[in-house]
């Protein structure tokens, strides 16, 4: 069987028809139902019940379809990721999400520039599904995110789980009663400001799935386009959010952030690749990541590229 037998089933499929498939596909149709008949001979089962019009598929050949897509853009992804490395251009791209631009990124580039001072680094803001797609169509070499998308062309892995914290405005009354942890439950009637709205699923759902986990339920939650405007909005008293820890320098002249009580109130930090890329540019990237985390004491596990 080869990949010209699943395009061809693919489009009949699809099409419905032999004859719209034959002209998709540009070919003319005896060939295409030669190669059809082949197909179902090499797998032995019947793939298309001929005997209506449209063209309906039987059950093997819905089974087969579904797999054959797969198959197929896998393949693809092969292709524009091949093309990729092999069109290595020094330059790293790397895609990241806008917590992790606050946090350690800069240090992470700070020092890999030290280890490869003439490769480029390209830096694009892309949310977690975004450098999915940016991964596949090779316009970036790794991503930093916060979600963990599934995609069988890509590597995730998380580098170390992140500790969340409130971020309260100075007026506000946790924050006067000098608070030095809250609960998860402190939070639900409270107006909490969360980021950001598009994409779906984002940090906001991450943040809801937090409080049913445990039962509760967020009462009164403002949905805001992204984290500096979250940010903004405390300091202007309008209400508190979540923010990972790194990001608790940030306008700490209006607003005091305070730790979760529950150390299991986490945010990971997933770093993405495409899977099998081995390269040495990668393999530094991951290194000097765990050097920083060994000097600022982070807890972390280790993976390997
Ligand atoms: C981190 O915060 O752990 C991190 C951020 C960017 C790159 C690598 C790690």
């Amino acid at each position: 069987m080869e990949l010209r037998h699943l395009r061809y089933f693919v489009a009949v499929a699809e099409e419905k028809s032999f004859n719209k498939a034959a002209t998709r596909l540009y070919i003319s149709q005896p060939p295409l139902s030669r190669q059809i008949k082949q197909l179902e001979d090499e797998v032995g089962v019947t793939l298309i019940d001929r005997e209506n019009r449209p063209l309906k598929l039987t059950e093997a050949g819905e089974f087969f379809y579904d797999h054959a897509i797969e198959i197929l853009k896998k393949s693809d992804d092969l292709r524009a990721m091949t093309i990729r490395k092999g069109n290595f251009d020094n330059t790293l791209s790397i895609g990241f999400v806008s917590s992790i631009l606050y946090g350690l990124l800069p240090k992470v580039i700070a020092h890999f520039r030290e280890a490869y001072p003439n490769i480029e680094i390209k830096l694009y803001e892309l949310n977690s599904w975004q450098q999915t797609q940016g991964l596949i169509d090779g316009k970036i070499d790794v991503g930093f995110g916060r979600l963990l998308f599934e995609d069988a062309s890509i590597r995730r892995m998380v580098l170390r789980e992140e500790s969340l914290v409130v971020a309260v405005p100075i007026g506000h009354p946790l924050a006067k009663e000098g608070r030095t942890s809250l609960r998860l439950i402190d939070l639900t009637n409270e107006n909490l400001l969360l980021y950001p709205t598009a994409p779906r699923p984002s940090f906001i759902d991450y943040v809801l799935e937090l409080f049913e986990a445990r039962k509760l339920k967020a009462n009164y939650f403002t949905e805001v386009r992204e984290l500096h405007v979250a940010l903004g909005l405390v300091a202007a008293g309008e209400g508190l959010t979540i923010v990972p820890k790194t990001l608790e320098h940030l306008r700490n002249q209006e607003v005091t952030y305070i730790p979760f009580e529950d150390g299991l109130i986490t945010s990971p930090i997933v770093m993405s690749v495409r899977h099998f890329d081995k390269s040495e540019l990668l393999k530094t990237l991951l290194n000097v990541t765990y050097q920083i985390y060994d000097a600022e004491g982070f807890d972390y596990k280790k993976e390997r590229i």
